[in-house]
């Protein structure tokens, strides 16, 4: 695996592969890498000849100083993990993505998705998402991308995104990889004590219990919502949000609706856990 921390190497690299007639994959993370990640790199390296991962710490989408200076930055470890699965890793530093400073980078600004849900939870969360995103794509220049399907509204806002601007890459959704207990893998789990993390899989547990209740036709939402708060906040969470809507805008659900998804959000310590579920109307 190449490591890559400028920008010429990297486009000179990606350049002559392209010259060679390979397709390029990129999946883009904030580092401490875990199987997740992985399973989004395996994935892409299923589609592609050539595979780059980023890792990019992005100041620009934390809503919280504290929570960006605490974020985990495994380097060594994370490259140790990657071993040959990926071609290349990028590691661009600040200065490299926002060469002007935060306040006076462009933005791209994702309308309706960007401020719903958890965007309307953390205000200016998405446009930093977006905006990194959309760098990185100009940087790397792949023909496709993978995201985690972890990340629902993420994803949504990635794939409007790539419609919208018309860029050429296919994104590809990658499947929530789990720990056997149900609890979804991310870097946040890092946060857990021993006692919380034994509680964590309470999350996965109780959205799979609304899931069953709307797939045995249950329909009233507000309750499933209600059931779904009281049962984390009496297991030691503090619920900050749980969200039943369709599953394809991410809009209230009407009689249109095909397919709902129950996007979950909670703090558990220091963690801010989230997970999702889709559920066919
Ligand atoms: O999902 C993430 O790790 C980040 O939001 C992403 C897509 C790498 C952008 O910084």
């Amino acid at each position: 695996m190449q490591l890559f921390k400028q920008l010429d190497e990297l486009r000179s690299t990606v350049a002559d592969w392209r010259r060679q007639g390979m397709r390029i994959g990129f999946v883009p993370t904030m580092g401490n890498l875990h199987n997740g990640h992985l399973e989004l790199v395996h994935q892409a390296r299923q589609h592609c000849d050539k595979v780059v991962v980023s890792i990019f710490v992005n100041p620009l989408q934390f809503d919280n100083p504290t929570d960006l200076s605490a974020y985990p930055r495994t380097l060594a470890q994370d490259c140790d993990r990657l071993g040959d699965l990926a071609d290349g890793l990028f590691t661009p530093s600040a200065e490299l993505m926002y060469p002007s400073g935060q306040q006076q980078q462009t933005r791209v600004q994702v309308p309706g998705i960007a401020e719903v849900l958890e965007g309307a939870l953390r205000p200016g969360h998405f446009d930093g998402v977006s905006t990194v995103v959309c760098k990185l794509f100009n940087l790397v220049q792949p023909d496709l991308a993978c995201f985690g399907e972890k990340d629902y509204q993420q994803l949504a806002l990635i794939r409007k995104m790539v419609t919208d601007l018309n860029m050429p890459i296919e994104i590809i959704g990658v499947p929530t990889v789990r720990a056997e207990d149900g609890l979804a893998l991310s870097s946040r789990n890092s946060y857990l004590s021993e006692a919380e993390r034994a509680i964590a899989p309470i999350l996965a547990a109780t959205m799979k219990e609304l899931a069953e209740r709307m797939q045995s036709g249950e329909r009233d939402f507000a309750q499933l919502i209600e059931d779904g708060r009281q049962r984390l906040d009496h297991s030691g969470f503090k619920t900050d949000g749980i969200d039943i809507v369709d599953a394809h805008n991410l809009l209230p659900i009407t009689e249109h609706s095909q397919a709902a998804v129950i996007l979950m959000a909670a703090y558990l310590g220091n963690a801010r856990l989230i997970d999702n579920q889709v559920v066919p109307l």
